[in-house]
C-alpha cells in the first residue's frame, strides 16, 4: 500500500528505515500515557521564595519606563537590587497542573505593566557584529555563531548575577546537565509512527545543557560527555544507532532535522575544543546523515521526503528548515562539499512562505495548541540563529504582520489548569518549550510574553539563558485583558476567564471554526470546549488517539478513517452530535461575542465586579447534516463565577449534548453533581424541555458506529454526561455552578434566545 506523504505528521503510519516501508499491521499499538491520571494536591516548592518577603519589607520600586533602544535618556528605573529583591514572581507550581503559583497579594509594587526599562547595567551589550549587507552566506567571524555568540557568554555570569530568573535557569540547566551526565547515551528506538524523533529531541535536549554547562564551567568533563552523545548519535558508540543507511530517518525528516540541529550546536558551541579530528568526524556525518538528505528533500524529485517544502503551513516546515539551517550555518567554510551553501540559498526562502505563514491573522497556529510548541521553536531558533550568524533573520519574523499574535494566542490557549488542547498533542517535546514566546518578546517588542513564559516550568534551558532580556520588568497580567476572541474562519474560537493569576480561577474557552485546513490534526469538533474552575478541569479533552494506528493521517476528507476513531470523532467530543454521525468536514460556522473588556491590574487578587462578561456564540448549522439549525452560545454569569452553555437546535435526527470529564457524576433528573480532585461542581438543565435529563456513559462508541481500522485506545476514569433527545426543536440551557470556597450565591439566568444574547441580556 503506498502511503500519502501530504499529510503526514510527527507520527505517520509508514516509515522504516533504509527506504522500507513500515509493517503496520505487526506494529502494535502504544498504549496510551498522557491520560493516566494523577490526583495528588501537595504543593511542590521550587524555586527561590523571595518575593514575599520583600513585599513585606516593600522594597520594591518599578517605575515604568518607555523603551528606548540604544538610548540612555530615560531613568534608570530598575537596579539590580530591585530586581534581586523582588525575585521570581512565582515560586511553586501546583503539583498536578504544574502552572505557577502567583504569590495572593495586593501589593502592587512589583507588578507594573510590562515594559523593558533603559539600564545598562542589566541590559546585554551590544553586538559588534552588525553588516551593513546581510547575507546568509556571510557568518560572523567568531564562534558561537548559533543563538549564543561570544559576547553573550561573557556577559551572562553578571547578568546572572543580577537577575533571579537567569539565576534559577542557570542552576536547572547544570542540575539537568549532572543528571545527563551520569545516564547512557540515548539508545536507538524506531518507534515506527514517530520514527525516531524522540530519540533525536532528547540528543538535542542533552546536547544543549551539556555544551552550556562545558562553556560556563570550561570543564572538559561536559564536552566529553557531549563527544560521547555525538558519537552514538553518529552510529559510532559502543552500542548500534541504527541502520547503516539512512541512519536518521529521513524518510521522517523531522528527525534528520532534529539530529542535525543537535549536532550543529555541538559544533558551534565546542568549536573551540574539538581537536581537528572531531570536527571533520562531526562535519562528515552531519553531511552524510542530515544535509545530503536535505538536499535530495529539496531537489530530488523522486523522493518523497520533502513534501513539507510545499503548501506546509505548520510545525513540519519550521522544525526541517530549521534543523537544516543551523547544521548549514554551523559548518559553513568548513563544509567543503558545497552542500551547506545550497541549502542555505533554498530553506529560508522556503520558511518565509511556509513556516511563517502557519499563524493566521488573529494569531492562532493552523495545527493545534500544542503543535504550536513544535512550529514556533523551529521558527525561533532558525530566525535567532541567522540574526546571530548573519545579521538578519531575512523577513523570517515580519513577513507575516500577524505572526506577532502568536503569543497571545498561546496565552489565552493557556487555560487556569492547562491548555484548551483541542486536535492532537504530538509527540513528547523534550527539546521543545514554550520559549519562542521569550524570542518573540524582544523581536516583537511584547515585554509580557516573555513576563508570562519566565514563571513557566519549561523555562529552564539554554535558549532561555540567552533570549531572556532582563531589562524586563512588571507584570504580563497587569492590563491583560481577560477575555479574547479569536476570528480568522479557520480556528474561531473564544478565551474568557476570571483570573490570569489565580489557580482556581475559571476559565471556559470554545471552539467553531473549519474542520479541515489543519494539516489533519484537528478533530471534528465545532462547538467543542473545555471549563476549569477550582483548580481543575471539569470538561476535558481526550487527546491524540495512536498516531500508529492505520490511516490515522490519512486525510481530512468526510470518509476519512481518521473519523472513525473516537478521541477524532465527533462523538468524542464536548459538543452537539446530531444522529450519532459525524460532524461535516466542510462546516463554516459564523460567531458572534462581546466582552465587558474587564482586564486585570496590577494585583494577584482581582475582584471581578459583578456585571463583568462575555459571551461568544456560534451558528454551526453547516457543521451538521440532518438539521435545520444548530447553534451554540457560552456566557460567563455572576461576575465570572458561572458559566452557562446554550444551544438551539432543529434536527430531524436524535440530539446528544455530550461533555467529556474525569469528575464522578451523581445525577438527580435535570442536575448532575460533578466531583473531581476534592471539589464540586453542579450542572442543571434551566427551563429543561420535555424529556430532558442527564445520564452518563463511559467514554466508548456507540455499537452502531463504523468500526475504525483497529479498536481505540480506551480512556479510563473518563465519563460523558449526556442529554439524550429524539429529533425535534430544543433550547437547551446547561448551568455551571462550581462550588466556590466563599458562600458564593448563585443567580439563575433569564431565558434567552441566542441571537438576542447582549452583554447585559442577562444581568
Ligand atoms: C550556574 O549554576 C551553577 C550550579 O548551581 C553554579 O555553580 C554557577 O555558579 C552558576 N553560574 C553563575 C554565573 O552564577
Ligand atoms: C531539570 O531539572 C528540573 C529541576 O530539578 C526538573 O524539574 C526538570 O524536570 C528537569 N528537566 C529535565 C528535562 O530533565
Ligand atoms: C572559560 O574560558 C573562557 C575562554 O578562555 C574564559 O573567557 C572564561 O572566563 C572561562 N570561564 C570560566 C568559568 O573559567
Ligand atoms: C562516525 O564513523 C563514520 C564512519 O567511520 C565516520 O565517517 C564519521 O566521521 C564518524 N562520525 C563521528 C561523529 O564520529
Ligand atoms: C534521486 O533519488 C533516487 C531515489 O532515491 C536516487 O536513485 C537518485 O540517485 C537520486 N537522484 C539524485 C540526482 O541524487
Ligand atoms: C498548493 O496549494 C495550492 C492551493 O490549494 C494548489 O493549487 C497547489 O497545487 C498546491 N501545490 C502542491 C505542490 O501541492
Ligand atoms: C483527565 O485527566 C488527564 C490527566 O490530567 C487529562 O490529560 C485529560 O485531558 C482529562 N480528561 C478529561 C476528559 O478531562
Ligand atoms: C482519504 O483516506 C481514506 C482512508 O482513510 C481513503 O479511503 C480515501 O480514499 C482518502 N481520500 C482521498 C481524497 O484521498
Ligand atoms: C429577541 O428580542 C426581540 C425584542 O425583544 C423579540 O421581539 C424577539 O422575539 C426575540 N427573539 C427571540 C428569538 O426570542
Amino acid at each position: 500500500m503506498a502511503p500519502q506523504y501530504d499529510n503526514l505528521d510527527s507520527g505517520h503510519p509508514v516509515y522504516g528505515s533504509g527506504g522500507q516501508y513500515y509493517n503496520e499491521s505487526s506494529a502494535g499499538f502504544i498504549t496510551p500515557q498522557r491520560h493516566t491520571k494523577k490526583r495528588t494536591s501537595n504543593w511542590i516548592k521550587f524555586g527561590i521564595p523571595v518575593l514575599l518577603l520583600l513585599i513585606a519589607g516593600g522594597v520594591v520600586g518599578v517605575i515604568l519606563a518607555t523603551r528606548k533602544k540604544g538610548s540612555s535618556s530615560a531613568a534608570a528605573a530598575v537596579s539590580a537590587n530591585d530586581k534581586l529583591a523582588s525575585g521570581r514572581f512565582a515560586t511553586a507550581t501546583n503539583s498536578e497542573f504544574m502552572m505557577p503559583i502567583y504569590p495572593s497579594t495586593t501589593n502592587t509594587a512589583a507588578f507594573s505593566a510590562p515594559t523593558f526599562v533603559s539600564n545598562d547595567a542589566l541590559a546585554w551589550p551590544s553586538d559588534s557584529f552588525v553588516p551593513s549587507n546581510p547575507d546568509v552566506l556571510t557568518v560572523r567571524s567568531d564562534r558561537p555563531r548559533l543563538i549564543a555568540p561570544a559576547y553573550k557568554w561573557a556577559a551572562l555570569p553578571n547578568l546572572i548575577a543580577n537577575d533571579p530568573y537567569l539565576a534559577e535557569w542557570n542552576a536547572t540547566i547544570f542540575l539537568n546537565a549532572s543528571q545527563y551526565y551520569n545516564l547512557p547515551p540515548v539508545a536507538y528506538f524506531m518507534d515506527g509512527d514517530s520514527g525516531i524523533l524522540d530519540n533525536a529531541r532528547e540528543v538535542k535536549m542533552r546536547i544543549k545543557a551539556l555544551s552550556y554547562v562545558y562553556r560556563m564551567t570550561n570543564n572538559t568533563k561536559w564536552a566529553d560527555r557531549v563527544w560521547t552523545e555525538v558519537q552514538n548519535a553518529a552510529g559510532n558508540g559502543s552500542t548500534p544507532f541504527g541502520p547503516d543507511v539512512d541512519k536518521w530517518n529521513s524518510l521522517h525528516f523531522l528527525d534528520t532535522a532534529e539530529f542535525s540541529a543537535a549536532f550543529a550546536i555541538a559544533y558551534d558551541w565546542l568549536y573551540d575544543i574539538w581537536t581537528p579530528n572531531q570536527k571533520s568526524q562531526i562535519v562528515s556525518s552531519l553531511i552524510t546523515l542530515g544535509l545530503e538528505p536535505g538536499i535530495q528533500a529539496y531537489t530530488n524529485t523522486s523522493v518523497y521526503t520533502g513534501w513539507w517544502r510545499s503548501n506546509t503551513t505548520g510545525n513540519w516546515n519550521c522544525v526541517c528548515n530549521s534543523g537544516l539551517t543551523m547544521a548549514s550555518l554551523a559548518i559553513l567554510g568548513d563544509d567543503t562539499t558545497g552542500v551547506a551553501s545550497q541549502l542555505l540559498s533554498l530553506t529560508v526562502d522556503n520558511a518565509k512562505s511556509n513556516c511563517a505563514q502557519a499563524v493566521s491573522d488573529d494569531g492562532t497556529w493552523a495545527e493545534t495548541a500544542n503543535y504550536w510548541y513544535f512550529g514556533t521553536t523551529g521558527h525561533a531558533e532558525m530566525s535567532s540563529s541567522l540574526l546571530t550568524a548573519t545579521g538578519s533573520h531575512y523577513g523570517l519574523v515580519d513577513t507575516n504582520a500577524n505572526f506577532v499574535k502568536t503569543g497571545d494566542f498561546h496565552m489565552y490557549i493557556t487555560g487556569a489548569t492547562s491548555l484548551f488542547n483541542y486536535g492532537d498533542h504530538g509527540p513528547n517535546k523534550f527539546s521543545t518549550t514554550a520559549n519562542s514566546m521569550i524570542f518573540y518578546a524582544e523581536q516583537y517588542d511584547q515585554p509580557g510574553y516573555a513576563l508570562f513564559q519566565r514563571d513557566q516550568r519549561d523555562a529552564a534551558e539554554p535558549w532561555s539563558m540567552f533570549w531572556y532580556d532582563p531589562t524586563i520588568a512588571g507584570a504580563f497580567w497587569n492590563g491583560k485583558a481577560l477575555d479574547h476572541f479569536f476570528d480568522n474562519g479557520v480556528d474561531q474560537w473564544a478565551s474568557m476567564r476570571s483570573s490570569w493569576t489565580d489557580n482556581d480561577a475559571l476559565y471556559v474557552a470554545m471552539k467553531a471554526g473549519m474542520n479541515q485546513g489543519h494539516q489533519t490534526h484537528n478533530d471534528l469538533d465545532c462547538g467543542d470546549f473545555v471549563l476549569d474552575a477550582l483548580g481543575t478541569r471539569w470538561a476535558g479533552e481526550l487527546g491524540s488517539a495512536d498516531y500508529r494506528s492505520p490511516n490515522y493521517f490519512s486525510n481530512d476528507t468526510q470518509n476519512s478513517d481518521r473519523w472513525r476513531y473516537y478521541r477524532k470523532m465527533t462523538e468524542g467530543q464536548n459538543t452537539i452530535l446530531i444522529g450519532q454521525t459525524n460532524q461535516n468536514v466542510a462546516a463554516a460556522p459564523t460567531v458572534d461575542h462581546d466582552s465587558s473588556e474587564t482586564s486585570q491590574g496590577s494585583s494577584t487578587v482581582l475582584d471581578v465586579a459583578t456585571d463583568s462578561t462575555a459571551f461568544w456564540t456560534t451558528d454551526m448549522t453547516s457543521a451538521y447534516f440532518n438539521a435545520a439549525s444548530v447553534k451554540r452560545g457560552v456566557r460567563l454569569l455572576n461576575g465570572r463565577k458561572q458559566v452557562l452553555i446554550q444551544d438551539e437546535i432543529t434536527s430531524t435526527a436524535a440530539v446528544q449534548w455530550r461533555m467529556h470529564t474525569n469528575a464522578t457524576i451523581t445525577i438527580d433528573s435535570t442536575t448532575a453533581t460533578l466531583a473531581l480532585d476534592g471539589q464540586t461542581m453542579l450542572v442543571s438543565i434551566q427551563n429543561p424541555p420535555d424529556g430532558a435529563v442527564f445520564s452518563t456513559s463511559q467514554a466508548v462508541r456507540f455499537t452502531t458506529d463504523e468500526t475504525p481500522p483497529v479498536p481505540d485506545q480506551e480512556n479510563p476514569g473518563v465519563n460523558v454526561l449526556i442529554i439524550s433527545l429524539p429529533p425535534g426543536t430544543y433550547n437547551l440551557q446547561v448551568l455551571f455552578n462550581p462550588q466556590w470556597k466563599d458562600t458564593t450565591s448563585f443567580v439563575t439566568p433569564p431565558s434567552v434566545a441566542l441571537d438576542n444574547w447582549t452583554l447585559r441580556s442577562h444581568d
